[in-house]
C-alpha cells in the first residue's frame, strides 16, 4: 500500500457529530417537558461551575434547523443526538405527545438534509419522578426505561437505523451515585454498584425492546467510555493496579453485554462492599447479554495509575470500593479541561477490543477536546489544537484498522460548544463556537473545515 492509501478509511466508514438533549437543547419549560435529575441538580448551590444551568443551554429546542444546516454545510453524514426522557415522558411514565413531536420533527429535519439521524436513547437526563421514586438504584427505573425506549421506538423507528441504549453507564452510576459529582449528586458507595446494575439491566431491557419490534437495517449497541490504564513500571504491583483500575472502570460494563457476566476479579476486588449483588436477579445476566450490532467506544483519554503501599487503602480513583490504587496527574500536554492526549492509548484499546470480544464491531462515538478557543482579529477561531487532536486520534483509529480492528466509524464530540455537566460552559468541546455572551451566535471553526476535508476525501490528508 503505498502512503495514499493507508491514509484512506474502509469505504462506508460513519462520519458524524454528536451532541446529547440536556447540554444543548434548552426549551426546559416547552412543550410539557418534566424535570430531570439534572435540572434539579443545576439548581443545588457549589454543584456547576460559576452557578450555570442549562436553561438555554445553546438553545438547539429553537435553532435545530440552523444547526442541522451547519452540519449539511460542513457536510457531515451523521449525527448523533439524544432524547431527552423527560421531554417524551414528563413524569416517566406518561407520554407528552408534543414533547415526542420535537423529535419527530428533528429526524424529519436531518433527513431532508441528507443527514442520517443515531439516537442514544439515555444520555444521564433522568426524569426526577423516577428519581424520587429511588432512581437508577432502583430495579423499577430499568423497566421504565424499557418503556419509554418502546415508545421513542413506535415513532422514530420508521425512520431512524442507529440506535445506542445508554450511553456511558460508568457515569451515570459511579458519578451520580458514588461521587456525587453528577445529578443526583448522591455519594454512596453501595447506591453507585446497585445504579451500575440497574443501567446495564435497563440497556439489555431496551436492547429486547429495539430487537422485537426491528426492521430490516436498524442496528442496536451500548456506548461505553473506555480509560485504559497506564502504568511506568511492569512489574507484578502495577499489574494487579491497571487489573484492579480496568476491571472496575472499563470491563465491569463490557463483560456482562459480552454475556460473560460481572467480572469476578471486581466482584473479589470490591467483596467488602457487601450484599450490593443482591440486586442482581436470577435472569438479569442473561437479559443483559444481548447481542449488540456493535460497540460504542467513547474514548478521550487514559488514566495513569500506581499501586498504593497498602493494598487497603481507599483509592483516589472514584471507583466504588476501589482498594489500594490511585491514579496519578496526567502528563502533557494537557487539553483545557486538565486531559491527556494520548492517541496511541486509542490504538492500542481498538485493538484490544477486537482481540476481547472477538471481532465485534466498534464504532468511535465520541472523541474530541476541549480547549480554550480565541476569537481572532479576523473573526475566526484558528483552533489548531484541537485540529492536532482530532488528527492525531483519526491516526490511531486507522493504525487499529490496519492491525485488523474493525473500525466502522467517528463521531466527534461534539457539533457545539455546550453545558459541560459539573463545568458548564467553560470546556468548549464544539466544532462549531457558541457565544455564550453574544446571542449564542453559531461560529464555525478550523477544526471543523478541517474535518470536513476528512469526510470528503474519506482519508486523512497526506
Ligand atoms: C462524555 C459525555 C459527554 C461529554 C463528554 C466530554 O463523558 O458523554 O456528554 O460531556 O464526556
Amino acid at each position: 500500500m503505498n502512503e495514499a492509501q493507508l491514509n484512506r478509511f474502509p469505504p462506508g466508514f460513519r462520519w458524524g457529530v454528536g451532541t446529547s438533549a440536556f447540554q444543548i437543547e434548552g426549551g426546559v419549560a416547552e412543550d410539557g417537558r418534566g424535570r430531570s435529575v439534572w435540572d434539579t441538580f443545576t439548581g443545588v448551590e457549589g454543584k456547576i461551575h460559576s452557578g450555570h444551568t442549562a436553561d438555554v443551554a445553546c438553545d438547539h429546542f429553537h435553532r435545530y434547523e440552523e444547526d442541522f444546516a451547519l452540519i449539511a454545510r460542513l457536510g457531515v453524514p451523521g449525527y448523533r443526538f439524544s432524547v431527552s426522557w423527560p421531554r417524551v415522558m414528563p413524569d416517566g411514565r406518561t407520554l407528552e405527545v408534543r414533547g415526542l413531536a420535537f423529535y419527530d420533527r428533528m429526524v424529519d429535519a436531518l433527513l431532508d438534509r441528507g443527514i442520517s439521524p443515531s439516537v442514544t436513547l439515555y444520555h444521564w437526563d433522568l426524569p426526577q419522578a423516577l428519581e424520587d421514586e429511588g432512581g437508577w438504584p432502583a430495579r423499577d427505573t430499568a423497566y421504565r426505561f424499557a418503556d419509554y425506549t418502546a415508545l421513542v421506538q413506535e415513532l422514530l423507528g420508521d425512520r431512524v437505523d442507529h440506535w445506542t441504549t445508554v450511553n456511558e453507564p460508568f457515569c451515570a452510576a459511579f458519578l451520580g451515585y458514588g461521587t456525587g459529582v453528577h445529578a443526583p449528586g448522591r455519594s454512596d458507595e453501595v447506591l453507585a454498584m446497585r445504579a451500575a446494575h440497574h443501567l446495564m439491566l435497563g440497556h439489555g431491557l431496551a436492547m429486547q425492546v429495539l430487537r422485537a419490534g426491528a426492521r430490516q437495517g436498524q442496528e442496536f449497541g451500548l456506548a461505553l467510555n473506555f480509560a485504559p490504564a497506564l502504568t511506568d513500571v511492569d512489574d507484578a504491583r502495577y499489574r494487579e493496579a491497571r487489573r484492579k483500575f480496568d476491571g472496575l472502570h472499563n470491563r465491569f460494563f463490557l463483560d456482562p453485554a459480552l454475556g460473560r457476566g460481572y467480572p469476578e476479579d471486581v466482584l473479589a476486588d470490591i467483596r467488602h462492599l457487601g450484599d450490593w449483588t443482591s440486586v442482581i436477579h436470577y435472569g438479569d445476566l442473561e437479559t443483559i447479554a444481548q447481542p449488540m450490532d456493535w460497540l460504542g467506544v467513547n474514548y478521550y483519554a487514559p488514566a495513569r495509575v500506581i499501586p498504593l503501599e497498602d493494598a487497603d487503602a481507599v483509592s483516589n480513583c472514584g471507583l466504588p470500593g476501589l482498594r489500594g490504587v490511585d491514579v496519578t496527574p496526567p502528563r502533557g500536554p494537557l487539553t483545557s479541561f486538565g486531559w491527556e492526549q494520548t492517541p496511541e492509548s486509542l490504538t492500542d484499546l481498538l485493538v484490544w477490543l477486537h482481540e476481547y470480544t472477538g471481532g465485534l464491531p466498534t464504532e468511535v462515538l465520541e472523541n474530541g477536546a476541549a480547549f480554550e478557543d480565541r476569537v481572532e482579529q479576523d473573526g475566526r477561531i484558528h483552533d489548531s489544537e484541537r485540529e492536532r487532536y482530532l488528527h492525531e486520534h483519526l491516526h490511531a483509529i486507522l493504525a487499529a484498522i490496519h492491525s485488523g480492528a474493525d473500525v466502522r466509524g467517528y463521531v466527534v464530540w461534539s457539533l457545539l460548544d455546550n453545558f459541560e455537566w459539573a463545568l458548564g460552559y467553560t470546556q468548549r468541546f464544539g466544532l462549531v463556537r457558541v457565544d455564550f455572551a453574544d446571542g449564542l451566535r453559531r461560529t464555525v471553526k478550523d477544526s471543523a473545515r478541517y474535518y470536513a476535508r476528512v469526510i470528503e476525501k474519506n482519508a486523512l490528508p497526506v
